[in-house]
């Protein structure tokens, strides 16, 4: 939270969890309780239900600011001055977002950040993310490092790419496309995505296609397939796209000598 805050008019960005039910924190719920209204992008149908019951007739859905065909940036731009304009009426605004609200969702942080610009105060609480309901449903642990980008931006940069680490990549389902698409999306960049990752893979390397559930009690879908099939799996909005390491750490021996080794 901003000290300098001077203006009637606040902002709490929460995240609601992947699952409500579960990994709702309290100190969110506490927030959603004390806001004035709730501005909301949630997943699940729970969440939507105890908002609704929270704040009657004082919660607002993010989701009428998609549209067929519509770049989400444009999207996310109409989505952050709803949420400002809100804030200068004067309002404690809780915006409520799925997982993390800090992770992989743009209006959340510049929300934050054009009403700081404004003088409101304007903070973010943590959620828990996909990324935290993969390590618990793969056990996997990201103690040898763990890269995580959004595929597309993957796909269009040369990012540095160490495959003894793992890797994530989100946001496989929408891979190359800027705009919304109710009807789903046509994945013809995945043949390059595919030939990008044998770069540094071999085609046999065992990857997962992970959904995390978004109700208590059901399983998680994990596909597991070679890397070469990756082009030929059903992969959703939802899905998130996991690798392990190919390879081990290469150790660097101008330094291991004068490390101890009982550190
Ligand atoms: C815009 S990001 C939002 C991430 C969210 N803020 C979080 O904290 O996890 C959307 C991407 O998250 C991943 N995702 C969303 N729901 C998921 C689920 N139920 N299981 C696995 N991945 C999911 C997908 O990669 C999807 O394209």
């Amino acid at each position: 939270m901003t000290n300098e805050a001077n203006k009637a008019g606040a902002l709490v960005i929460v995240g609601t969890g992947i699952r409500t039910v579960g990994q709702l924190t309290m100190e969110a719920l506490a927030w959603m309780q004390r806001a004035d209204e709730i501005i909301h992008l949630v997943a699940d149908p729970v969440a939507e239900a105890l908002i609704a019951g929270l704040k009657p007739g004082k919660e607002f859905t993010l989701q009428g600011f998609y549209s067929e065909g519509k770049p989400r940036a444009e999207s996310y731009n109409e989505m952050i001055e709803f949420i400002l304009s809100r804030v200068r009426a004067g309002v404690l605004v809780c915006g409520a977002f799925y997982g993390h609200p800090g992770v992989f969702a743009y209006p959340p942080h510049e929300s934050i950040r054009r009403a700081r610009a404004e003088g409101y105060a304007a903070w973010m609480l943590p959620g828990i993310s996909v990324e935290d309901c993969l390590f618990a449903d793969l056990g996997v642990d990201p103690i040898g490092g763990c890269q995580s980008y959004e595929a597309t931006d993957f796909l269009i940069n040369r990012r540095i790419l160490d495959p003894s680490s793992q890797l994530i990549l989100w946001q496989i389902g929408v891979l190359g496309h800027w705009t919304y698409r109710r009807s789903g999306y046509d994945l013809r960049s995945l043949p390059i995505l595919l030939h990008k990752l044998l770069e540094h893979y071999p085609p046999t390397h065992e990857i997962v296609v992970y959904e995390a559930p978004i109700f208590p009690g059901c399983a998680p879908a994990i596909t597991r397939i070679a890397l070469a099939q990756l082009a030929s799996v059903p992969l959703s909005g939802a899905s998130t796209l996991y690798l392990p390491p190919a390879r081990a750490a290469n150790p660097d021996y101008r330094v291991l000598p004068y490390v101890p080794t009982n550190c």
